[in-house]
């Protein structure tokens, strides 16, 4: 069964005051249980990755979701960047601003070599944090990162800018 894009979208939950009083929630997992809005999705994501990308590096923890659909459709492997104390051997790792406080990445020993022309998947630009310190990590491995992809994007939040890379998103609010 397929789905047009601006269907499975719609399928995108907004949640109140989570995880703190203030802050208006983009729950995507709607759209990831519904078979043909995964899928539809995936699709449109694998569509707009740029030309020359040899390798996905998906971002944890949503970003795995759709990174990983992306590079099973795509024929290209996947890295994933994790969240602190999940890694037995790490290369390398940075902490940064979230949108509601800090976090830190690690990026995995020898699965990204030098030259590997990368393209990032998360699930949502928000304030481009997160973007930036993966794009971050990734170049100092020595990798390039040609571009990121995302499912949706908060534009008053100024990610674009601050995430240093060409970001292509699916849907922006
Ligand atoms: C969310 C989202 C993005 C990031 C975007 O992740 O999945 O990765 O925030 O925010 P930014 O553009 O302001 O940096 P979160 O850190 O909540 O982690 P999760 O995916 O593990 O839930």
């Amino acid at each position: 069964m397929t789905l047009p894009l601006n269907r499975a979208l719609g399928l995108i939950r907004e949640v109140d005051d989570f995880p703190e009083p203030g802050v208006l929630f983009r729950d995507l997992t709607p759209l990831l249980a519904d078979p043909a809005a995964f899928r539809a999705v995936v699709g449109g994501l694998a569509a707009a990755v740029p030309p020359g990308v040899d390798t996905v590096v998906a971002l944890e923890a949503r970003g795995f979701l759709f990174g990983a659909g992306l590079a099973a459709v795509r024929g290209l492997g996947v890295v994933p960047i994790r969240k602190p104390g999940k890694l037995p051997a790490v290369a390398d790792r940075v902490t940064y601003d979230l949108e509601y406080g800090t976090a830190t990445f690690e990026l995995p020993v020898d699965v990204l070599a030098a030259g590997q022309r990368v393209v990032v998947v998360d699930d949502v630009l928000a304030t481009g944090g997160t973007l930036a310190a993966a794009a971050g990590l990734i170049a100092r491995a020595g990798a390039a990162v040609v571009g990121a992809v995302v499912v949706l994007e908060i534009a008053a939040l100024g990610g674009r800018d601050r995430a240093g890379v060409p970001v292509r998103a699916l849907h922006t609010v």
